[in-house]
Formats: C-alpha cells, sequence, structure tokens
C-alpha cells in the first residue's frame, strides 16, 4: 500500500514539474516585440497564418492582482466620467489590481489612435484597448494579429444570449471573437437648441430641404453660423450622415460593399448637399473640439449640430436639461434608419497584465459595468439586458430605436471602412473643406474606394 501511494507519489511531483517546464516554455507575460506587429494607419495585407484555433476554456481569474493598463480616448467632457462609472465597478470587485487610465485626449481618438500605433509598433501594447466594432477592429488589429481571441469569455459568461446579434460579426472573424462591446452608440443625432427654433417660429426639420430652409430663415434673423461644427472628424461626421440621408440605408451600405459606384449622380448629390450644410457652419470649425461645437447649441449661439449621442452624456454633465436646454430628432432625411457605432476593448496579444486585463473585459462585459458606464456616456449598453429605468428619456428612446430601425454603421468611428481606406477618405475631405471642388472630391472618393476598399 504504502509503496504503491509512494509511486503515485513521485508520478504526481514529475507531472507538475513537466506542467511547469512547459508553461515556461510559453512566456505570455512579456511582450514580444515581432514583425507582426504593423503600424495600424497602414495596415498591410497580412494571410490569416493559422487555421481558427479551438476556443480555450480559461478561467476568469477571480484573484488576479497587479496592474491592468487600459488605453481609450475618453478624456473628456461626458466621456471621463462614464469611464470612471465603470472604474469604480472595477475597483470594487478587484480591489487588488491598480487601474492605470492610459486614456489619450482626442475626440474619436484622432490623437490616441496615432499614440496607440507607435506603441503596438514598439512592442509596447498596453494591456487593453478601446476599439470599434467593425472594419477598424477586423480590418486593422485583428489583421495585424494584435489581438487575442476572446471566444472563452463569451462561454464562461454566457455573452453570447445577450450581445446582439447585429454586433456579433463585427467584432468576429474565422470564428473567433475579438473584443468586448460596451456600449451602442447613434451616430445620425441632430442636436437643436428647442428656444432658438421657438424664437424663430421654426419646426424641428425632418428632410434635407427643410433643414436647409430652416438654417436660411435663421441666417436672414442674423444668425451667421446656425450649425455648429468642429474639428475634421466631426466635419467627416456630418458627411456621413448627410450621404445617408440622400441615398438611404441600402445604398448607403452598398457604398462600403462595392455595388454602389462612387462616381455616380446619387453621390454626387450627396456631396453637393454636404456642401450646402457646410455654409452654414462656423468660420472657426478647425479649432474647436466636438465638446466646445456641442456647447454652442446649448448656449444658444448655434441652432444646430449633428454629433453622436456622446453629446447628450456631455449635456448632462454641464447640468442642461432635456427639451429645455437641447432637443433630439434623427439627422434630417435619416428617420427610421439607426447609424451605429460601438466602443468595444480588446485583449492584447502578450499582454504584460494578461490577468489582470481578463478581470477588466469582464466587468466591461457585465451587466453592473455597462448599467454604470452607459447612462453617464450617453449610450445604451450593448448587452440587452441593462436595466431600462437607469436611462433616461433620450436613452430610452435610442433603445426604442435601435430594436426597431434599419441599422447601419458608421464611417468615422470604424465600422463600415477600415483604418487606411478612412485615412483616404479623410485626406480628400480635409481637400475639399478647403477648395469645395465637388468633382475633384467625388474622384478621389472613387479613387479609394478602389485602392482601399472592395472597388474595382
Ligand atoms: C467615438 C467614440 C465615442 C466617443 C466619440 C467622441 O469614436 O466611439 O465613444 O468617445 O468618439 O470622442
Amino acid at each position: 500500500m504504502q509503496k504503491k501511494s509512494f509511486v503515485w507519489s513521485i508520478l504526481a511531483v514529475v507531472l507538475v514539474l513537466t506542467m511547469a517546464l512547459s508553461a515556461c516554455s510559453t512566456p505570455t507575460a512579456t511582450p514580444a516585440p515581432t514583425a507582426m506587429e504593423e503600424p495600424t494607419t497602414a495596415p498591410v495585407e497580412v494571410e490569416p497564418t493559422t487555421a481558427p484555433e479551438a476556443p480555450v476554456a480559461t478561467e476568469a481569474p477571480t484573484m488576479a492582482s497587479g496592474q491592468v493598463e487600459v488605453f481609450s480616448w475618453w478624456t473628456g467632457g461626458g466621456e471621463a466620467a462614464g469611464l470612471e462609472a465603470m472604474i469604480k465597478v472595477f475597483n470594487a470587485k478587484y480591489p487588488d489590481i491598480e487601474f492605470i487610465n492610459a486614456a489619450v485626449a482626442g475626440g474619436a481618438g484622432t490623437n490616441a489612435r496615432a499614440v496607440l500605433a507607435t506603441r503596438l509598433q514598439a512592442g509596447q501594447a498596453p494591456d487593453s484597448w478601446q476599439g470599434h466594432a467593425g472594419q477598424e477592429l477586423i480590418g486593422t488589429y485583428v489583421k495585424a494579429d494584435q489581438i487575442e481571441p476572446l471566444n472563452f469569455l463569451y462561454e464562461e459568461n454566457g455573452w453570447l444570449d445577450v450581445m446582439p446579434e447585429t454586433l456579433i460579426p463585427l467584432i468576429s472573424d474565422n470564428g473567433n471573437i475579438y473584443s468586448v462591446p460596451v456600449n451602442i452608440h447613434r451616430a445620425n443625432v441632430l442636436w437643436y437648441n428647442p428656444t432658438v427654433l421657438q424664437d424663430n417660429n421654426i419646426e424641428v426639420p425632418t428632410t434635407l430641404d427643410e433643414w436647409f430652409a430652416a438654417m436660411d430663415a435663421l441666417k436672414a434673423a442674423g444668425m451667421d453660423a446656425p450649425l455648429a461644427m468642429g474639428e475634421q472628424w466631426t466635419a467627416m461626421h456630418l458627411f456621413e450622415t448627410i450621404v445617408l440621408a440622400t441615398l438611404g440605408p441600402d445604398k448607403y451600405n452598398q457604398l462600403w460593399t462595392g455595388e454602389l459606384d462612387w462616381a455616380s449622380a446619387d453621390v454626387t448629390t450627396a456631396i453637393e448637399n454636404f456642401n450646402k450644410a457646410l455654409t452654414y457652419t462656423n468660420s472657426d470649425a478647425t479649432s474647436l473640439t466636438w465638446q466646445d461645437a456641442s456647447q454652442l447649441v446649448v448656449n444658444g449661439d448655434a441652432a444646430f449640430n449633428v454629433m453622436g449621442d456622446w453629446a447628450e452624456g456631455y449635456f448632462k454633465e454641464l447640468g442642461k436639461v432635456a427639451h429645455t436646454d437641447f432637443g433630439w430628432t434623427p439627422v434630417p432625411g435619416t428617420q427610421g434608419t439607426f447609424q451605429f457605432l460601438s466602443d468595444s476593448f480588446v485583449l492584447a496579444k502578450n499582454a504584460p497584465d494578461r490577468d489582470a486585463a481578463i478581470a477588466w473585459l469582464t466587468v466591461a462585459g457585465s451587466k453592473e459595468g455597462q448599467d454604470a458606464f452607459n447612462p453617464v456616456k450617453g449610450s445604451i449598453p450593448a448587452r440587452s439586458d441593462g436595466d431600462r429605468s437607469l436611462y433616461d428619456e433620450y436613452l430610452q428612446s435610442a433603445m426604442d430605436d435601435w430594436a426597431k430601425d434599419v441599422v447601419v454603421g458608421s464611417l468615422t468611428h470604424g465600422v463600415v471602412a477600415n483604418d487606411s481606406w478612412k485615412s483616404e477618405i479623410d485626406t480628400a475631405l480635409g481637400l475639399f473643406l478647403g477648395d469645395k471642388n465637388v468633382e475633384n472630391f467625388q474622384s478621389a472618393l472613387t479613387a479609394a474606394c478602389v485602392s482601399s476598399g472592395p472597388c474595382k
């Protein structure tokens, strides 16, 4: 008997040693800069290197400690407060992990994403970073092999039952799911100042023509720039919503699949509409952040601003009151369509603090995390089981629209085009904002779809 148990003990020691040695030979804790870590601003063609791996059943750590570095661009009004609310949930659940907030300022991630690209290239990835569901994620980070599949987290937490079916394909590749969406934002919102409209006997516009007529009336009444706009990405945001208003959802979608010719007359009309909208904007747009521009509306210095619903988070932070200081409606001509984007968080390949990063992602995907973050951020939870009573009137209306509207993706916020295509569009837009040459802009857009997108 004794001899037998001795043999078992020896066998057990050998087994433990073997496991320990094999664990040592596959280090996961140190970043290993490799040629695969391509810059995200100019993704290169990277062939899928491996067949989709079977999801690994990894335990979500409950005892993780140390630190986790989380990278985002939520530093400003409304946004930082949302992130803080989620960090609070994280700190309560994981008191032994230090949360390192590596946010870099700049709306829509314009600065942050450049910093991130440099870090990824240098093999200094943060443990987890913010990335938009859609082409930004799949066509950039997945393509460059910079992030880990998270199927195990979905399985452990039952997330496939609560995350919308619309979203899963946008964060998946080859059967692997690559990020944890925290929210759904709406891009095609027209924010307006109810008092300014009332004082000028103007109805909330429902078509582009009504909107332009309203702005003509406001200009005639002495308001120089009824439509507030900020730095260049906010011009792209305005552009995409006007393209949607002009084309409708089907043709809008076809632009991103290559089925609709960018050289078509429909696109010419869209650009002309955008050009007209620009005539109502403020001349100092390039020096204003999105917060500055949306503030012009609640202050009564402008009547309208087209912005995602993070603006609502900002208005609330400023203490502004719905229906008195601000009102909302779909961008004229886009009723019944919900142009969406989703902020999601990823797990870096070779994350320096992998267990702590998994703890962070577990909170980001949880009902508690999402219900703390979204009511402040001005977005609705990605999960379908959020507690509706925590959300204000605007957000409840967004929940209703998300459930019934036709859903299309945003260009500016990463859904429909990868980084390289978007950056070509951005360059063309920059030139157009200077010279207003419709023909040149359309040719550049047509060329961008051929060189970076799906057009032949
Ligand atoms: C978007 C992001 C939003 C919001 C916005 C303005 O790209 O998805 O969460 O932060 O930029 O910064």
